[in-house]
């Protein structure tokens, strides 16, 4: 195969720039050119880390690659998306795709905020970015890892290829709370771990009711109402704070449930929280009408290590965010590859380079922040039933 080169640049300089940038480095059906990085905080020492260039302008580099990586906070997604698709670019857009960040105020509280009013605005952004995709020869690439993961995409062939009828998903993404300062912001983040965790586990279970719909019928099948529940459990003045869990949040919700109604009558339970110890919990469970599959992304039990002494491992890695590595522990031998991102990045090169089509586009992500947006009118109400609107 001739190999095509893509010139790609990086848009955020923080967590996600750096998995980003170790899975363009696994890439082999492109030769990816790293032009440079542009962020807000931190782009010159990721340049230096990474030997490539730092940009102190966002359109300098657009004028300068095919592709980005929008590996900014959840607040920027949109402007950078719609600034790389003007020029005629390809956008890879990080979770949550947008959202709704305040209205301006410094003091900005979303919890208090009308919902209705957040979901309006939330919906607006989308059909912006639909539109500045729809005039552009670039295309949104959304990067939502589950879809990716290696386990989601053998659920994917099994669904396929047996016909099934997915009557029940049952997810969760979880662990003990983000590492950046902005999450604890819905001016930043467009939500709390509604939206910040349960995209995750969300998507994932939008895929693979699309998956079924066009197996067996040739048409997606769509998400129709949710009724959801949020808390936040580590801002109850009952919080008995050990010092294992995140709790300086601001305005934003630290415990979620959506439960998502589809088009045909079946329904999908996501779980998000940022409560819980011993490390990411992000699985899947299908139950369909001729199988059930749990996918265990992390952690699974490729590996499991007895280690007896904590000291021992003190220059191992054993798997993200867990609390000790003494007793027994579930090492990952690939974490990323578990978790889907060269796969992600992967094919998105082979939609830059060659057209081929892109399994995680803006339409599942659209549906995705919508329905959550949904969600939050109904938590706000409750567990109301509210409708989803599909793009
Ligand atoms: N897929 C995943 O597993 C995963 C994991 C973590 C984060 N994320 C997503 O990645 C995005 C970034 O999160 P993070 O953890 O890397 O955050 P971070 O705080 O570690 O880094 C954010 C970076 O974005 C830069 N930035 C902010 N606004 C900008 C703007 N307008 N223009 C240019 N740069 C800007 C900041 O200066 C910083 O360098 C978020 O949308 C988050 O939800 C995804």
């Amino acid at each position: 195969m001739n190999k095509k080169t893509v010139r790609a640049g990086i848009v955020g300089a923080g967590f996600s720039a750096s998995f980003h940038f170790e899975a363009i480095g696994q890439v082999y059906s492109t030769n990816v050119e790293i032009k440079g990085v542009y962020a807000l905080e931190g782009a010159e020492a990721y340049a230096q880390k990474h030997e490539i260039a730092a940009y102190d302008s966002l359109e300098r580099l657009l004028d300068d690659v095919d592709v980005i990586h929008c590996c900014a906070t959840a607040s920027a997604h949109e402007s950078i998306a719609i600034a790389a698709l003007e020029r005629g670019k390809f956008a890879i857009v990080e979770k949550p795709l947008t959202g709704f960040f305040g209205d301006g105020s410094e003091n900005f509280n979303g919890e208090t905020f009308p919902k209705e009013k957040a979901q309006k605005e939330a919906l607006a952004s989308i059909e912006r970015m639909l539109k500045a995709e729809k005039k552009s020869k670039g295309r949104i690439l959304y990067a939502e890892n589950w879809i990716y993961a290696p386990s989601v995409q053998k659920e994917r062939e099994i669904i396929e290829k047996t016909g099934a009828q997915v009557l029940w998903i049952h997810a969760e993404e979880a662990h003990s709370g983000s590492h950046a300062k902005t999450y604890a912001y819905w001016k930043y983040s467009g939500g709390g771990v509604m939206i910040g965790k349960g995209c995750h586990p969300l998507t994932a279970a939008l895929y693979l009711k699309r998956v079924e719909g066009k197996a067996r019928d040739g048409q997606p099948i769509r998400p129709k109402s949710v009724t959801a529940r949020i808390h936040a459990m580590t801002r109850m003045p009952s919080f008995r704070d050990e010092g294992h869990i995140r709790s300086n949040y601001f305005d934003i919700d630290d415990f979620s449930m959506m439960h998502v109604t589809f088009e045909d009558g079946t329904v999908a339970t996501i779980f998000a929280s940022d409560i819980i110890l011993g490390g990411i919990h992000n699985w899947l469970e299908v139950a369909a009408n001729n199988h059930r599959t749990f996918c265990n992304i992390n952690p699974n039990t490729a590996m499991q290590t007895y280690n007896p002494v904590e000291a021992n491992f003190q220059d191992v890695y054993v798997v993200e965010k867990i609390g000790t590595k003494q007793g027994w522990t579930y090492p990952s031998p690939n974490e990323d590859w578990f978790t889907g991102y060269p796969q992600e990045i992967e094919a998105f090169y082979r939609t830059v380079a060659y057209g081929e089509p892109v399994e995680s586009d803006s339409s599942i992500a659209a549906d995705c922040i919508s329905t959550i947006y949904s969600a939050y009118v109904s938590a706000e109400r409750k567990g109301v039933e509210v409708p989803v609107k599909t793009f």
